[in-house]
This record gives structure tokens, sequence and C-alpha cells, in this order.
């Protein structure tokens, strides 16, 4: 199953999705630079979810928050004193792990020490920086953990210039910042990632319900992500082993090639936040109900999908290999909305002005409405090949019959079938297909 996982690293950094960060100055470890076929993927990840949870629904609203707070917030959220990791550290070498991901009886994993591990302490993971010229308490600032504050210290704003009612949510989608302790498995634990998030707004006595709805959408969402329900794992998280701000969890759990680990996180956060942040900002973080005049902090749900971990798991469900010998292919089986190009347009030959201007013309049109690829090296088996790859759904090529006809040849990517398709109709046909994935 490793295996697995150095076929992904190397596809994608064989093909432009994601290369070593710095790479030239020998990288830095764990820091990963999404190519130009990543930045794609991501970005169409990011925003399908976006259309789906926030354009789709008129009980949700998206903001943009800054990513430096003020201090307070992480005072008043519990950040501060929570926000921590435990942390071993071997006692030679000095070098430290997460105390949860090692076994205390065993030899360090970096010198092969005996029993030197010190006691477990809290090793709290806000990135803290420095604002402005001087370097001393007054001028420290933090990174944002996470982006569920700027949803909740905005909250009366936002409900007020949305005259949103309760239930409702706030939706956002951006970097967060970790000091984690072990980073690791490529893009899995790094120290900066993308997160897309959303605080559900409930009525208190209405918590469960709307726990059990978002339980459903996040698998809804999974499936459409084209994740197999065989490799998740929902699991509740226990008494004591929760953040500190929930009162229940369920962590989706996937099975990596590396084991079994977080994908997603689902919280009740209960009213814990906004009653912080109404006790230590002095401001009534609290909602009237228009119609009962009831009044009352409203209760959170909070369906968390790191994009990162997304990214990862859709190429590790895509990724197919099949056939023997000549007739071997591998190729990403992405849905086609989420896929970095919808479409590559090939001219059957490169020698012939006519249809390189005919294929020309076509890849133009596309472009306007379509992440669309060209390609007129080699042969046409091998610009299939390298299309199969970074799961290009439909290969296009004008051939002689084009010019006489006015139809290409449209090539599927996971049937490898071929069908006839009028050039004219080729908008609405791309566009037909994707809508279906
Ligand atoms: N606001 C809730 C929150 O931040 P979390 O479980 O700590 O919850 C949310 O993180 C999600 O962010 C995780 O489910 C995971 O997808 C992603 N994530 C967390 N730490 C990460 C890291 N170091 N690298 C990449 N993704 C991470």
């Amino acid at each position: 199953m490793a295996d697995a996982m150095e076929k992904i690293v190397s596809l994608c950094k064989r093909r432009g999705f994601i290369f070593p960060g710095s790479e030239i100055y020998g990288g830095l470890a764990n820091s990963w630079d999404y190519g130009p076929l990543g930045t794609e993927l991501k970005r169409n990840i990011a925003d399908a979810w976006w259309k789906r949870f926030v354009r789709e629904r008129s009980d949700m609203v998206g903001i943009d928050a800054a990513i430096i707070m003020n201090p307070k917030v992480w005072e008043a959220s519990g950040h501060l004193a929570e926000f921590t990791d435990p942390l071993v550290e071997c006692k030679k070498c000095h070098e430290r792990f997460r105390a949860d991901q090692v076994d205390m009886k065993k030899p360090c994993g970096n010198c092969e020490a005996k029993e030197s591990f010190t006691v477990p302490k809290n090793f709290n993971l806000m990135f803290k920086t420095f604002l402005g010229a001087t370097e001393d308490a007054s001028a420290v600032a933090y990174l944002r953990g996470e982006l569920a504050q700027a949803m909740f210290v905005d909250f009366k704003l936002v409900q007020e210039t949305s005259r949103q009612r309760i239930p409702f949510g706030i939706a956002q989608q951006g970097k967060c910042f970790r000091n984690e302790i072990t980073p690791g498995n490529f893009t899995f634990r790094t120290r900066e990632f993308n997160l897309m998030e959303f605080e559900y707004f409930v009525h208190p006595q209405e918590w469960e319900k709307w726990f059990e709805y978002w339980l459903e959408e996040m698998k809804a969402w999974l499936r459409f992500c084209g994740v197999n329900s065989k490799n998740l794992v929902f699991h509740e998280i226990p008494d004591g082993d929760r953040a500190h701000y929930s009162r229940r969890t369920i962590d989706i759990e996937y099975h990596y090639p590396f084991g079994q680990k977080e994908l997603y996180g689902l919280a009740y956060r209960t009213d814990y936040d906004l009653k912080r942040h109404t006790e230590k900002s002095g401001v009534d973080l609290s909602y009237t109900d228009p119609d009962t005049k009831e009044k009352y902090i409203p209760h959170v749900i909070e369906p968390t999908f790191g994009i990162d971990r997304t990214l990862l798991v859709v190429l590790l469900e895509a990724y197919r290999e099949e056939g023997e010998g000549e007739e071997r292919r591998m190729y990403l089986k992405l849905p086609a909305l989420l896929a970095p190009y919808k479409a590559a347009i090939f001219p059957l030959l490169k020698n012939k002005p006519e249809l390189v201007a005919k294929a020309e013309e076509v890849y133009k049109a596309l472009k306007q409405d379509f992440a669309v690829a060209w390609d007129d090296r080699g042969n046409i088996g091998k610009r299939y090949y390298s299309q199969d790859e970074i799961g290009t759904p439909y290969c296009i090529t004008v051939d002689f019959d084009t010019l006489e006809k006015g139809d290409v040849t449209v090539r599927d990517r996971d049937t490898a079938k071929q069908e006839r398709v009028k050039i004219q109709e080729l908008e609405s046909f791309l566009r037909e297909k994707i809508s279906k994935t």
C-alpha cells in the first residue's frame, strides 16, 4: 500500500501537481508547492465546495477574514491555553515527537537510544509572530490556527448585514497555520494548510438534528469527490479526547496508504465560542428571534474540510492501473468537474497546416468556457497516455474527416471509447458530460 503513496507523490512531481517547496535551495522539510495542474485541481475542489455549500443555499453566506487577528481572540477562544499537542523529547538527541505517536517503551526513532523519552508536556501549536518593528510582548500576534474564530467574532456583523435568520451558516476558505511537532506523509500534515469550514448557528434545542443533517451532507460531498465509502471510518471521539470547545465530535477518517487517519471533522461547539467572545469583548453576541422574541446565544455545528487532504484523497481514489502488455495504462478517474483540464485538443498530424489550423480554432473556441489542453507531440497513443495520467476526461482529435464533415473524434478517458461529435455541438456535449459528474 505504501507503494500507492510513492506512485502519487511521483506522479504529482512528474506532471506538475505538487512539488517540494523551495527545492532549488535543498527544499524546506514538509513544505509543498502546488504546480499548474495541482493549482487547477485545488481551485476546482474549493469552487465546487463553495458552489455546493454557499451559492446554492440560501442559509449560508461567506466571509474572507484577515489571517492575523487581535491576539485577544485567541485568548478568548482558549487556543493560547488549550490548543496543544502532548510532546516528548529524546534526552539524548533532543528530537521531539508527538506523545500519541510514539511507543514510549521503544527506542528513539531518530538515535535508537533506549528509555530516553521525557515525560509528555503540552506544546502550543499557535504560530507566533510580531507585528511591526518591535519584538516585545506588546507586538505578539498569531497566524490563525483555524478559520472558525473569524466567523464567531464577525457573527453579529454578518447576521445583521445579511439579514440571516437562525438556522444559518457562515463559511470561509483559506490558509491556516499550526506549528505541528511531526508534520509528514506528503501534504497530509503540514505547518501551513488550506481549510474550508463553516459554522452553522442553530437554536440550542436543535443541535442534534443539525448534527445528523451535516453528517449526511459531508457524506454526500465525499461521494461527489469520488471517495468510496468503504475507505471511510466515522470515529465518534470519546469524552476527554475532544477539542476543548466540543461536546460531540465525529472524525471522518480515511484509510490512507500510511494508515487510518483523519480526513474531516464534524463538531458540536455548543455556545462555547460566542459566549466566550461575549464575555471577553463585552459585545453581546446573542440573537433575538424576530418572531418569538426569544433571546439566546446560538449553538454551533461545525463541519470542517481540509483542502490538502481532500486533494490527496481525490488523487488516491482516482488512481487506476489496468490492462496488460501494450494495453497497459494508468489513468486518473477524476470527477470531470474536478479534473484540471476538461478536454485536450489534438491535430491528428502536426505537419498538416490545415489540420493544425482547424484544431487551433476548436481549441480557442473551447478555451472561452473550459480549461482545455493542447497537444501536438508524438503520436495519438502517447497523447492519450499523457492526458490519462492527469485525468483529462475527453480527448478531441481533428482529422481529415473533420475538414470535410465538420465533426471530431471524442475519446472517453474511462472507457477509451470514441465517438464523432459535430464541432458546433462540442460545447454543449462537454457541458452536459461535466454536469453529470
Ligand atoms: N475549526 C476546527 C478545526 O480546525 P481540526 O480538526 O483541528 O478542526 C480541521 O482541523 C481539518 O483541517 C482537519 O479535519 C484536516 O482536514 C485539516 N488539517 C488539520 N491539521 C492539518 C495539518 N497540519 N495539515 C493539513 N491539514 C490539516
